[in-house]
Formats: structure tokens, C-alpha cells, sequence
């Protein structure tokens, strides 16, 4: 398994930030202290961050051509992530969010646009060769048809020996009813606390219990919640729990739930435990929430060893 890649599937966008010291009232025209772009999107995001932890990854997705579509690719080039697998469609606009982001209180408010641009469909799909990947991510996205990519890597992982079939995580963030239908098709099924929210839980631990029944047999549910850190559960129907790392200051939540995905990932797919994974997802996300962008989220080689 050793130089096979961790594929992440979803979306990029283009990231509009605004750094602010204030929350601008409506109807205001004020300044920003900064502003800047960032290659966005969940799936994109979390490429970023295995990368920085010198995981091999690669990002699957659609990406309409133009001057965005030009700095994004250059972005992934530089973090040196595998892109063979983006497709362009030449009629349609890139997707883009507005973020303004607090550095008071660390917070972000995204206004996200995705006028027309399609997701990886299940044809584009079968014509990935399975045989690279170690682990393959979907962010939940078109869940009906992302089910049937799932099927197809269930079908290739059948006659294969458990320590060389891909690793199935999907992650369910959005309170949309047709991605809970994702559930019971992840080994790694990371659940938001919004999500968990909608569904009546107020703690972590209470998310992973509750929901634990939609998971297929087997599988590790995750939940991560802001400031008090993330819960699991695993087969063994006992709750593992990591607290938050709070950042010096906190500056920048954006892409933090990604920051957090991408390390639990790439703990896991090193064969570290559940409880190394939340522990260390918990701790790389609490330096993002202490720095702008992710540049820094890695502190020296030994981090990149664990
Ligand atoms: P997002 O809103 O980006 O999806 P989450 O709220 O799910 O992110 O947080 C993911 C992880 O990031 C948390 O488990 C925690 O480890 C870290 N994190 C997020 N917000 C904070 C914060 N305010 N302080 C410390 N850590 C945080
Ligand atoms: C952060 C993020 C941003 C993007 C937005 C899309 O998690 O992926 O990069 O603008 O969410 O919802």
C-alpha cells in the first residue's frame, strides 16, 4: 500500500476572504484589514491540509476554465496535489464564496454561489483506476449517485484481501435529506455538528450515540464540535473523545471541520488508532483556528512522522 493515494472527491471553489477586526453593520462601506484569494471547498481543503502532512493525495471534482480556474490549478500544483482527475466543463461559471473572516473572534460567514457547475457523476467515476487509491473521500455532495461510486469501490475491494482494500469516508455536513442516505455506505463517516444539531443532539457524544444505528456494521462515526473538541464511536460501541486545542488567539476557523477530516484520514490510513486520530484531527485543527490559511498548520518533520 505504500505509495498509493488518498483520493478526496467534492467540490473546489474559489475563496474570497475578507479579513475584518469587526463584523461590518449592514449598509456600511468600511475596510477590511486584508483581503485574499484561497482555493476553497471542502473536499480541496482537505487535499491541501494531507499534502501539508505529506500524505499523497489527489482531489477528483469539475472545474469551469478561466483566469479562477488558472490560479486554482496553480494552487493545487503547489501543494503538489494529483489532479489528473478534475474534469472542465467549458460552459459553466466557477463556484465562489465571499467569506468574511473575524479575526476578534476567529469567526467566518461564507455566502457561497454554485450557479451551474455539475459534480463527478458515476460515469466519470468508473473510469477511475481504483488500483492507485488507499483511501477514497467524498464529500457529501450528489449522495444518490455518490452511493453508486461507492458500490463500484465495494465491488473492487470484494475478492481483495482486507489490507488491500480502499477505505471508504464520507462526510455529511450540510442539513440536506438526501445525504443522510450516506450513512451506511462509509467504513469513516464524519457527521456534523450541524447536522447533528437538526437531528436533535446537543453534544458530540450524544450524536455518535444516536445516530451510531444509521452506520453500517463496523464503521467509526465521527463527530467534531468547534471549541469542544470531537467524539467517535467505533464497533465496539464505546465513545472515544478528544478535547479542542484552542489556538493563542483565534483567528481563522475557515476550512477547520476540512483541517480536521484531512488529519483524522491521514492518522487512520497510517494505522493509528481512533483515539490518536481524534487527538491529533483536534490538535492540527486548533493551529489552523491560530493561523490564516493552512501554511503552518505542520510544525517540523517529526509533526509529519507522528
Ligand atoms: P467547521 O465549522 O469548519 O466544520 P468544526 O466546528 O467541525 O469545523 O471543528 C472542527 C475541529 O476544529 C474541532 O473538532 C476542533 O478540534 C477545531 N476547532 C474548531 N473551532 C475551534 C475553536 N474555536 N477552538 C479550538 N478548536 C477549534
Ligand atoms: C470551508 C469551505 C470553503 C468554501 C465553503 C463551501 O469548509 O470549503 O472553502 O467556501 O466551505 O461551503
Amino acid at each position: 500500500m505504500g505509495d498509493k493515494k488518498i483520493l478526496s472527491i467534492g467540490l473546489v471553489c474559489l475563496d474570497i476572504i475578507n479579513v475584518v477586526d469587526r463584523y461590518p453593520e449592514e449598509d456600511t462601506d468600511s475596510r477590511c484589514s486584508s483581503q485574499r484569494w484561497q482555493r476553497g471547498g471542502n473536499a480541496s481543503n482537505s487535499c491541501t491540509v494531507l499534502s501539508l502532512l505529506g500524505a499523497p493525495c489527489a482531489f477528483m471534482g469539475s472545474l469551469a476554465p478561466g483566469p479562477v480556474a488558472d490560479f486554482v490549478l496553480n494552487d493545487f500544483q503547489k501543494y503538489n496535489i494529483d489532479i489528473s482527475l478534475l474534469s472542465e466543463h467549458a460552459q459553466c461559471s466557477f463556484p465562489a464564496s465571499v467569506v468574511i473572516s473575524n479575526v476578534t473572534t476567529g469567526s467566518r460567514t461564507i455566502l457561497h454561489m454554485n450557479r451551474n457547475l455539475p459534480d463527478v457523476s458515476v460515469a466519470d467515476f468508473s473510469k477511475v483506476d481504483l488500483s492507485q487509491y488507499k483511501w477514497i473521500h467524498w464529500e457529501g455532495r450528489n449522495a444518490e449517485e455518490q452511493v453508486q461510486m461507492i458500490q463500484q469501490v465495494v465491488l473492487h475491494n470484494n475478492p481483495l484481501s482486507q489490507q488491500h482494500r480502499i477505505t471508504i469516508s464520507v462526510e455529511i455536513e450540510k442539513t440536506r435529506e438526501p445525504l443522510y442516505q450516506l450513512f451506511p455506505h462509509g467504513d469513516v463517516v464524519f457527521v456534523s455538528k450541524d447536522v447533528a444539531v437538526h437531528f436533535g443532539f446537543h453534544s458530540a457524544e450524544a450524536a455518535v450515540r444516536g445516530l451510531y444505528s444509521r452506520v453500517k456494521k463496523g464503521a467509526i462515526l465521527i463527530c467534531a464540535w468547534a471549541e469542544k473538541g470531537a467524539d467517535a464511536m467505533g464497533p465496539d460501541g464505546s465513545v472515544v473523545h478528544s478535547d479542542a486545542f484552542p489556538p493563542e488567539a483565534l483567528v481563522d476557523t475557515l476550512g477547520a471541520g476540512d483541517t480536521f477530516n484531512a488529519a483524522v484520514i491521514y492518522t487512520l490510513s497510517n494505522g493509528g488508532s481512533v483515539q490518536e486520530a481524534l487527538t491529533y484531527a483536534c490538535e492540527v485543527a486548533g493551529r489552523k483556528c491560530g493561523i490564516h490559511g493552512y501554511d503552518g498548520i505542520v510544525m517540523s518533520q517529526s509533526d509529519k512522522q507522528m
